[in-house]
């Protein structure tokens, strides 16, 4: 593997307030692309990027030190949001709860942006609203508009904005799941928003929770697409360049800890806004200490414990002749395995129910991905759970396996062994 240092620009300054007061406060080394699957059969060198967060003083955005060209990491996108029950779920709930708190009609837009496989749009289009997504990633577009959810295959900005304006009118709801933390130009990205979005309508964005990431250790949702790491008070004060003004939040349990924040133009005011729901959680982000550098540099050094252990462990099995795979090739499974040098050796392969991922290796460490049927055919002692996030349903799938004397390794918030 060699660095790329042609591929990415170094960050100085922080993308919402331009301070250049920014403190690195975690290191996880060099590490390869990882939502670039290999290629078994056609192998090209793979290159490693640096992966580090930031902490900025003055407005306390963490960030990563890097921004890869998102031509190179957007390019093949292997990613399924549809795979998992539990998100499609959770899809459905936020659909309902935005059709019946919004009363969203037959003819109101619902746009989502970074759509992918049009896993929320379904859920929404079920209320029979008119759905619209949009994706950089051409052979998710394709999927989607395949399987009934029209998918413009291109990055959200002016442009795409102003497309779909004239094409389709504004948007009564714009969805954005999953894709703010992975923007380097936040400002293009809201200008945008206030070019579609209708004068009474609702923007919500829903990021993971800086909150959770610290307070269990989710070091390995670091990764070189998820570009900022949120808190409410970054958060607002990123809205309020553009005149946008936040009237509520709900924190989620997806993805480790999730919050949707609710939006609408600052000069809306038929929509009152809930300040006990905005102000009860800065409060919290302020007494738990995230406002502090000090916070950030202690959860740095539990980053470290968990590697010890997380390698510890294996080792131990190892030489026990004890048999690991892993489920979920996650890009945060490949984080936390090429971090803590995790090799073939210790995890023999990694199941995946994603038929793309599958007969592909895992970035950097280079892990076989196989389809689950292995844990009958190659079965194993245990199954490292690579996408923690969803163990409860990794484990109900794989109920066999443990009825069977099979055992679980889940990596964080603490090595545990059930
Ligand atoms: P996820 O945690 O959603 O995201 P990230 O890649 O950003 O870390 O990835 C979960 C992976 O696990 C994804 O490749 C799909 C896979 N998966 C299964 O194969 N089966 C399942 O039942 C579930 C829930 C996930």
């Amino acid at each position: 593997m060699s660095s790329a240092q042609q591929n990415y620009r170094r960050v100085t300054a922080c993308r919402i307030c331009e301070s250049t007061n920014l403190r690195r406060f975690l290191d996880l080394g060099e590490i390869p692309l990882v939502n670039r699957y290999v290629d078994p059969t056609d192998r090209e060198e793979e290159e490693t990027y640096p992966l580090e967060l930031l902490y900025c003083l003055e407005c306390s955005l963490s960030q990563l030190s890097i921004v890869v060209d998102p031509g190179i990491l957007y390019q093949n996108y292997l990613y399924r949001s549809s795979i998992s029950r539990t998100f499609t779920a959770h899809c459905y709930d936020i659909a309902q709860h935005a059709v019946d708190r919004f009363k969203l009609k037959q003819t109101d837009l619902v746009l989502d942006i970074a759509s992918n496989d049009g896993c929320a749009l379904r859920e929404f289009g079920k209320f029979g609203l008119r759905i619209m997504g949009i994706d950089p990633a051409e052979n998710l577009a394709q999927i989607a508009t395949d399987l009934g959810t029209p998918t413009i295959p291109a990055f959200w900005n002016v442009e795409s904005a102003t497309r779909i304006l004239e094409n389709h009118g504004e948007a009564s709801f714009i969805n954005a799941m999953n894709v703010f933390a992975h923007v380097d130009n936040l400002d293009q990205f809201l200008i945008a928003v206030n070019v579609l979005l209708k004068e009474t309508g609702v923007f919500v964005i829903e990021v993971p929770y800086l909150l959770s990431f610290v307070n269990q250790t989710e070091f390995d949702t670091t990764y070189h697409e998820h570009l900022s790491y949120f808190l409410v008070k970054p958060l607002i004060k990123q809205l309020e360049k553009h005149n946008l003004t936040v009237f509520d939040i709900k924190q989620h349990t997806i993805h480790g800890g999730s919050i949707r924040v609710y939006v609408r133009k600052a000069a809306n005011k038929s929509i009152p806004v809930d300040s006990q729901a905005v102000q009860s959680l800065l409060q919290l982000e302020k007494e738990v200490g995230l406002h502090d550098l000090a916070t950030y540099l202690n959860f740095s050094k539990h980053v470290m414990k968990v590697k010890t252990d997380v390698l510890d462990l294996l080792q131990k099995l190892n030489s026990q002749g004890k048999v690991v795979a892993a489920y979920g090739a996650s890009a945060k499974g490949s984080v936390l395995s090429n971090y803590c040098g995790i090799n073939n050796n210790l995890v023999r392969y990694v199941i995946d129910d994603t038929p793309e991922k599958q007969g592909h290796l895992t970035p950097g460490n280079n892990i076989e991905i196989v389809p689950a049927n292995y844990l009958q055919t190659q079965r194993p002692d245990y199954l490292l759970i690579f996408a923690w996030n969803f163990a409860k349903e990794i484990m109900e799938k794989t109920q066999e396996f443990r009825n069977t004397g099979g055992r679980y390794i889940i990596p964080i918030p603490n090595v545990r062994v059930i």
